[in-house]
C-alpha cells in the first residue's frame, strides 16, 4: 500500500450523489480492467467496445497503457515498482470514473496480479464494482502480430524487461470474463461483454 504523505486531509462530499450521476445517464458505472499480454488485443477490444456501448447510449471512456503513460504518467518506466505505481494511479483514475457513474475501460499489461487485486480491492473498499477481463493470447500470436514491432526488438535485446519475453506475466485466477483473442472474432468478444453488462444490470 503507498503511504499517505499528506496529513490534515479528508474526504469533501458534494450534493450530488453516485446514484444521482447515474441516473442522469441511465447506467452504472464499474471499470472493465483488461489485462494480458502486449499485442493481446485489449485496446482493440476496448476501442470497439466503446463504440458499441455509444450507439446505445451509454457512455464509457477508455484509460490505455501507451496514452497514459504519455501523461500523467510519464515519470513511470517498466520496473516492477513503475508498474505497480502505473497500475495503482490508473485504479485510481478509474475509481473516479465509475464515481462519475461512466464505464471505464482500462486496458494495461497489469501484468502482476497483486497490482491487479489491489485495485479490485480499491474499488471493493469504495463499493465500487470491479470487472476483470482476461484478455488471453498465446504468446506465440501475439508475437505474430506484433502491431508495434516491439517483440522483434524485445528478441533482439534491443527492450530490456519486455513482458513475455523477459518479463513475467500473471494470468489472472478469477475473471469475471476469460476471452481467448487468438480464437474469437473481436464481434463475438465485444458481445460477450455487453452480455455480461447487461446480466449483471449495469446497462439496460
Ligand atoms: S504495464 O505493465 O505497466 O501495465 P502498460 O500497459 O502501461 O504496461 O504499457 C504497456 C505498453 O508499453 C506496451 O503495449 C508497449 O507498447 C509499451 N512498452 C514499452 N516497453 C515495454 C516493456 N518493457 N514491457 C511491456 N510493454 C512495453
Amino acid at each position: 500500500m503507498t503511504e499517505q504523505k499528506a496529513t490534515n486531509v479528508t474526504w469533501h462530499d458534494g450534493d450530488i450523489s453516485i446514484e444521482d450521476r447515474s441516473a442522469l445517464l441511465g447506467q452504472k458505472g464499474a471499470t472493465l480492467w483488461f489485462t494480458g499480454l502486449s499485442g493481446s488485443g485489449k485496446s482493440t477490444i476496448a476501442v470497439a467496445l466503446e463504440k458499441a456501448l455509444f450507439e446505445r447510449g451509454k457512455l464509457s471512456y477508455r484509460l490505455d497503457g501507451d496514452n497514459i503513460r504519455l501523461g500523467i504518467n510519464k515519470n513511470l518506466g517498466f520496473s516492477a515498482e513503475d508498474r505497480t505505481e502505473n497500475i495503482r494511479r490508473i485504479g485510481e483514475i478509474a475509481k473516479l470514473f465509475v464515481d462519475s457513474g461512466v464505464i471505464a475501460l482500462s486496458s494495461f499489461i497489469s501484468p502482476y496480479r497483486a497490482d491487479r487485486d489491489q485495485v479490485r480491492e480499491l474499488h471493493r473498499d469504495a463499493g465500487f464494482p470491479f470487472i476483470e477481463v482476461f484478455v488471453d493470447c498465446a504468446l506465440a500470436e501475439a508475437e505474430r502480430r506484433d502491431p508495434k514491432g516491439l517483440y522483434k526488438k524485445a528478441r533482439a535485446g534491443e527492450i530490456k524487461n519486455f513482458t513475455g519475453i523477459d518479463d513475467p506475466y500473471e494470468a489472472p485466477a478469477n475473471p469475471e470474463i476469460h476471452l481467448h483473442t487468438d480464437a474469437m472474432s473481436l464481434e463475438d468478444e465485444v458481445a460477450e461483454i455487453i452480455n455480461y453488462l447487461e446480466s449483471q444490470q449495469f446497462i439496460v
